[in-house]
Protein backbone atom coordinates (compact mmCIF):
# COMPACT_ATOMS: atom_id res chain seq x y z
CA UNK A 1 0.00 0.00 0.00
CA UNK A 2 1.43 3.30 -0.66
CA UNK A 3 1.10 5.60 2.57
CA UNK A 4 2.30 9.23 1.89
CA UNK A 5 4.90 10.70 4.33
CA UNK A 6 8.32 10.28 5.00
CA UNK A 7 10.92 7.22 5.61
CA UNK A 8 9.89 5.51 8.69
CA UNK A 9 12.38 3.35 11.09
CA UNK A 10 11.46 -0.06 12.25
CA UNK A 11 13.74 -2.65 13.91
CA UNK A 12 16.72 -0.87 12.30
CA UNK A 13 15.99 -0.06 8.85
CA UNK A 14 14.88 3.35 7.25
CA UNK A 15 11.80 2.14 4.45
CA UNK A 16 9.28 3.93 2.76
CA UNK A 17 6.37 4.10 4.65
CA UNK A 18 4.23 1.63 2.51
CA UNK A 19 7.30 -1.25 2.73
CA UNK A 20 6.99 -1.21 6.84
CA UNK A 21 5.95 -4.62 8.00
CA UNK A 22 5.88 -6.58 11.24
CA UNK A 23 5.02 -10.16 11.63
CA UNK A 24 0.73 -10.69 11.78
CA UNK A 25 2.40 -12.78 14.90
CA UNK A 26 3.45 -9.48 16.75
CA UNK A 27 1.90 -9.11 19.69
CA UNK A 28 1.11 -5.54 19.49
CA UNK A 29 -1.28 -7.03 16.70
CA UNK A 30 -2.84 -9.42 18.68
CA UNK A 31 -2.99 -8.26 22.37
CA UNK A 32 -2.21 -4.65 22.06
CA UNK A 33 1.10 -5.71 24.23
CA UNK A 34 3.23 -2.31 23.40
CA UNK A 35 3.61 1.10 24.59
CA UNK A 36 4.22 4.41 22.82
CA UNK A 37 5.20 7.70 23.01
CA UNK A 38 4.78 10.83 21.40
CA UNK A 39 7.22 14.02 21.65
CA UNK A 40 6.79 17.25 19.80
CA UNK A 41 9.64 18.54 17.88
CA UNK A 42 10.27 22.96 17.30
CA UNK A 43 12.43 23.50 14.61
CA UNK A 44 13.99 20.37 14.50
CA UNK A 45 14.80 19.82 18.49
CA UNK A 46 12.74 16.87 20.36
CA UNK A 47 10.77 19.62 22.99
CA UNK A 48 11.20 17.94 26.39
CA UNK A 49 12.86 15.03 24.95
CA UNK A 50 14.38 13.76 28.39
CA UNK A 51 10.93 13.90 30.20
CA UNK A 52 9.36 11.89 27.12
CA UNK A 53 11.84 9.48 27.28
CA UNK A 54 12.35 8.56 30.62
CA UNK A 55 8.71 8.33 31.01
CA UNK A 56 8.93 6.15 28.17
CA UNK A 57 11.56 3.86 29.57
CA UNK A 58 9.65 4.00 32.30
CA UNK A 59 6.57 2.14 30.58
CA UNK A 60 9.11 -0.57 29.39
CA UNK A 61 9.60 -1.62 32.74
CA UNK A 62 6.65 -1.45 33.80
CA UNK A 63 5.23 -3.56 31.21
CA UNK A 64 8.35 -5.73 31.46
CA UNK A 65 9.21 -5.50 27.77
CA UNK A 66 13.24 -5.52 28.06
CA UNK A 67 14.45 -2.04 26.38
CA UNK A 68 16.22 -2.75 23.20
CA UNK A 69 18.32 0.62 23.19
CA UNK A 70 19.13 0.82 26.96
CA UNK A 71 18.02 3.67 28.05
CA UNK A 72 17.72 7.60 27.55
CA UNK A 73 20.59 8.31 25.35
CA UNK A 74 20.70 5.33 23.28
CA UNK A 75 16.96 6.08 22.11
CA UNK A 76 18.12 9.81 22.20
CA UNK A 77 20.21 9.48 19.31
CA UNK A 78 17.55 7.37 17.41
CA UNK A 79 15.33 10.04 17.57
CA UNK A 80 17.52 12.59 16.13
CA UNK A 81 18.29 10.59 13.76
CA UNK A 82 14.93 10.58 12.32
CA UNK A 83 14.13 14.10 12.91
CA UNK A 84 16.90 14.55 10.87
CA UNK A 85 15.89 12.78 8.09
CA UNK A 86 12.65 14.59 7.69
CA UNK A 87 12.00 17.51 5.74
CA UNK A 88 9.78 19.67 8.55
CA UNK A 89 10.84 21.93 10.96
CA UNK A 90 8.37 21.01 13.45
CA UNK A 91 7.04 17.50 13.83
CA UNK A 92 5.26 15.60 15.58
CA UNK A 93 7.32 12.09 16.64
CA UNK A 94 5.82 8.89 17.19
CA UNK A 95 7.62 5.88 18.92
CA UNK A 96 5.85 2.26 19.37
CA UNK A 97 7.99 -0.68 20.69
CA UNK A 98 5.86 -3.96 21.20
CA UNK A 99 6.92 -7.35 23.27
CA UNK A 100 7.89 -8.96 19.62
CA UNK A 101 6.17 -11.80 17.32
CA UNK A 102 5.44 -14.77 18.75
CA UNK A 103 3.23 -18.00 18.99
CA UNK A 104 0.23 -16.84 20.59
CA UNK A 105 0.03 -17.13 24.35
CA UNK A 106 -0.91 -14.42 26.60
CA UNK A 107 2.04 -14.95 29.23
CA UNK A 108 4.99 -13.75 27.98
CA UNK A 109 7.68 -15.36 25.33
CA UNK A 110 10.22 -17.11 26.14
CA UNK A 111 12.31 -15.76 23.40
CA UNK A 112 10.73 -12.54 21.50
CA UNK A 113 12.55 -9.34 20.37
CA UNK A 114 11.01 -6.25 20.85
CA UNK A 115 9.63 -4.45 17.85
CA UNK A 116 10.68 -1.03 17.43
CA UNK A 117 8.46 1.42 15.25
CA UNK A 118 9.04 4.95 14.59
CA UNK A 119 7.50 7.65 12.57
CA UNK A 120 6.90 10.97 12.27
CA UNK A 121 4.65 13.66 10.76
CA UNK A 122 4.42 17.31 10.08
CA UNK A 123 3.26 19.33 12.98
CA UNK A 124 1.09 21.99 12.57
CA UNK A 125 1.15 24.68 14.53
CA UNK A 126 -2.17 26.84 15.32
CA UNK A 127 -2.76 31.17 15.16
CA UNK A 128 -2.49 32.77 18.55
CA UNK A 129 -6.09 34.31 16.70
CA UNK A 130 -7.11 30.34 16.48
CA UNK A 131 -6.51 29.02 19.54
CA UNK A 132 -7.80 32.15 21.30
CA UNK A 133 -11.23 31.35 19.99
CA UNK A 134 -11.41 27.97 21.86
CA UNK A 135 -13.05 24.41 20.85
CA UNK A 136 -15.75 22.50 21.72
CA UNK A 137 -15.74 19.06 24.47
CA UNK A 138 -17.85 16.94 25.38
CA UNK A 139 -17.59 14.43 28.55
CA UNK A 140 -18.26 10.68 28.71
CA UNK A 141 -18.25 8.28 31.74
CA UNK A 142 -14.42 6.31 31.72
CA UNK A 143 -14.81 3.07 30.81
CA UNK A 144 -10.82 2.69 30.68
CA UNK A 145 -8.82 0.39 32.61
CA UNK A 146 -7.02 0.98 35.85
CA UNK A 147 -3.72 1.51 34.50
CA UNK A 148 -4.07 5.12 32.89
CA UNK A 149 -0.08 5.88 34.10
CA UNK A 150 0.41 2.83 31.25
CA UNK A 151 1.12 4.49 28.13
CA UNK A 152 -0.29 1.43 26.31
CA UNK A 153 -0.96 0.84 22.80
CA UNK A 154 -4.25 -0.68 23.84
CA UNK A 155 -5.99 2.45 22.78
CA UNK A 156 -9.15 1.02 22.15
CA UNK A 157 -11.04 3.41 24.63
CA UNK A 158 -9.39 6.21 23.68
CA UNK A 159 -10.51 5.99 19.62
CA UNK A 160 -14.44 5.25 21.00
CA UNK A 161 -14.36 8.33 22.84
CA UNK A 162 -12.61 10.58 20.53
CA UNK A 163 -14.94 9.31 18.00
CA UNK A 164 -17.73 9.98 20.06
CA UNK A 165 -16.28 13.40 20.46
CA UNK A 166 -15.99 13.40 16.54
CA UNK A 167 -19.32 12.90 15.75
CA UNK A 168 -20.28 15.76 18.25
CA UNK A 169 -18.05 18.36 16.34
CA UNK A 170 -15.74 18.59 19.06
CA UNK A 171 -12.19 18.17 19.78
CA UNK A 172 -11.61 16.41 22.73
CA UNK A 173 -13.46 14.08 24.96
CA UNK A 174 -13.14 14.20 28.83
CA UNK A 175 -13.30 10.90 30.79
CA UNK A 176 -15.68 11.42 33.94
CA UNK A 177 -14.88 8.69 36.28
CA UNK A 178 -17.30 8.45 39.11
CA UNK A 179 -18.00 11.61 39.28
CA UNK A 180 -14.68 12.69 39.25
CA UNK A 181 -12.77 14.19 36.12
CA UNK A 182 -9.81 12.24 35.36
CA UNK A 183 -8.20 12.94 31.98
CA UNK A 184 -9.18 13.49 27.93
CA UNK A 185 -8.96 10.66 25.67
CA UNK A 186 -5.57 11.69 24.76
CA UNK A 187 -4.86 15.15 26.98
CA UNK A 188 -4.65 16.37 30.52
CA UNK A 189 -7.02 18.76 31.46
CA UNK A 190 -7.06 21.45 33.80
CA UNK A 191 -9.65 23.83 35.33
CA UNK A 192 -9.84 27.25 36.56
CA UNK A 193 -11.86 28.97 39.05
CA UNK A 194 -11.38 32.45 40.37
CA UNK A 195 -8.37 32.29 39.62
CA UNK A 196 -7.02 28.87 41.06
CA UNK A 197 -6.13 26.24 38.33
CA UNK A 198 -6.69 22.88 39.15
CA UNK A 199 -5.46 19.50 37.76
CA UNK A 200 -6.65 15.84 38.58
CA UNK A 201 -4.37 13.74 40.79
CA UNK A 202 -1.41 12.05 39.34
CA UNK A 203 -1.82 8.65 39.98
CA UNK A 204 -2.65 4.78 38.25
CA UNK A 205 -5.91 6.49 36.79
CA UNK A 206 -4.40 8.92 34.75
CA UNK A 207 -1.17 9.10 32.12
CA UNK A 208 1.36 11.57 33.72
CA UNK A 209 1.32 14.41 30.93
CA UNK A 210 4.99 15.47 29.92
CA UNK A 211 2.99 19.03 28.45
CA UNK A 212 0.99 19.62 31.73
CA UNK A 213 3.91 19.59 33.79
CA UNK A 214 5.43 22.04 31.22
CA UNK A 215 2.09 23.95 31.88
CA UNK A 216 2.52 23.69 35.84
CA UNK A 217 6.22 25.49 35.21
CA UNK A 218 4.91 28.16 33.51
CA UNK A 219 1.83 28.45 35.83
CA UNK A 220 3.89 28.35 38.62
CA UNK A 221 6.39 31.35 37.08
CA UNK A 222 3.58 33.61 36.36
CA UNK A 223 2.11 32.73 40.46
CA UNK A 224 -0.95 31.03 39.33
CA UNK A 225 0.33 27.73 40.81
CA UNK A 226 -1.62 24.53 39.58
CA UNK A 227 -2.86 22.50 42.56
CA UNK A 228 -3.62 18.78 41.71
CA UNK A 229 -7.10 17.27 43.92
CA UNK A 230 -9.96 15.72 42.88
CA UNK A 231 -12.06 17.88 40.84
CA UNK A 232 -15.83 16.54 40.64
CA UNK A 233 -18.29 16.65 37.84
CA UNK A 234 -19.76 20.13 39.06
CA UNK A 235 -16.58 21.87 39.25
CA UNK A 236 -15.44 20.80 35.95
CA UNK A 237 -19.06 22.34 34.87
CA UNK A 238 -18.79 25.33 36.56
CA UNK A 239 -15.58 26.49 35.63
CA UNK A 240 -13.98 29.68 34.71
CA UNK A 241 -11.69 27.74 32.37
CA UNK A 242 -11.27 24.21 30.68
CA UNK A 243 -7.77 23.43 29.21
CA UNK A 244 -6.43 20.50 27.73
CA UNK A 245 -2.83 19.45 27.23
CA UNK A 246 -0.82 17.26 25.17
CA UNK A 247 2.00 16.97 23.24
CA UNK A 248 -0.31 16.62 19.74
CA UNK A 249 -2.72 19.51 20.54
CA UNK A 250 -0.29 21.42 23.22
CA UNK A 251 -2.78 23.28 24.76
CA UNK A 252 -6.14 24.26 23.70
CA UNK A 253 -8.75 25.87 25.60
CA UNK A 254 -12.52 24.23 26.12
CA UNK A 255 -14.76 26.48 25.59
CA UNK A 256 -18.23 24.60 25.26
CA UNK A 257 -19.12 21.42 27.20
CA UNK A 258 -21.69 19.13 26.08
CA UNK A 259 -23.10 22.15 24.03
CA UNK A 260 -22.56 24.74 26.93
CA UNK A 261 -20.58 27.38 27.16
CA UNK A 262 -17.53 27.03 29.93
CA UNK A 263 -17.65 30.41 31.78
CA UNK A 264 -18.05 32.99 29.37
CA UNK A 265 -17.96 30.61 26.14
CA UNK A 266 -14.67 32.25 25.51
CA UNK A 267 -10.93 31.35 26.23
CA UNK A 268 -9.59 33.24 29.36
CA UNK A 269 -7.12 34.88 30.66
CA UNK A 270 -5.34 31.57 32.12
CA UNK A 271 -5.14 29.61 29.00
CA UNK A 272 -3.74 33.26 27.32
CA UNK A 273 -0.59 32.83 30.08
CA UNK A 274 -0.17 29.27 29.58
CA UNK A 275 -0.55 29.77 25.64
CA UNK A 276 1.94 32.32 25.75
CA UNK A 277 4.28 30.34 27.80
CA UNK A 278 4.14 27.29 25.68
CA UNK A 279 5.10 29.02 22.72
CA UNK A 280 7.99 30.65 24.03
CA UNK A 281 8.84 27.41 25.60
CA UNK A 282 9.21 25.82 22.32
CA UNK A 283 10.42 28.55 20.47
CA UNK A 284 7.55 28.68 17.73
CA UNK A 285 4.61 30.71 16.49
CA UNK A 286 1.65 30.47 14.21
C1 LIG B 1 -4.60 9.49 27.94
C2 LIG B 1 -3.62 10.61 27.79
N1 LIG B 1 -3.47 11.49 28.79
C3 LIG B 1 -2.63 12.53 28.70
C4 LIG B 1 -1.87 12.74 27.55
C5 LIG B 1 -0.95 13.92 27.47
O1 LIG B 1 0.40 13.53 27.61
P1 LIG B 1 1.57 14.38 26.98
O2 LIG B 1 1.36 15.80 27.40
O3 LIG B 1 2.79 13.80 27.59
O4 LIG B 1 1.51 14.22 25.50
C6 LIG B 1 -1.98 11.84 26.49
C7 LIG B 1 -1.18 12.03 25.28
O5 LIG B 1 -1.30 11.34 24.32
C8 LIG B 1 -2.86 10.74 26.62
O6 LIG B 1 -3.01 9.85 25.62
Amino acid sequence: MNIPGSDVYLNGEWLPRGEARVSAFDRGFIFGDGIYEVIPVYNRKPFLMDRHLERMVDNLAKVKIPDPHGGVEGWAKLVQALVDRQAFENQKLYIQITRGAAPRLHSFPDKAEPTVFMFTDEMMILSDERAKEGFKGVTMPDFRWLRGDIKSISLLAAVLGSEHARQHDATELIFIREGIVTEGASSNVLICKDGQLSSPVTDRRILPGVTVSLAEEVAAKVGMPVEHRDIAEGELRAADEVMITSSGKEIVAIVSLDGKPVGDGKSGPAFAKLWDGYREASGVRG
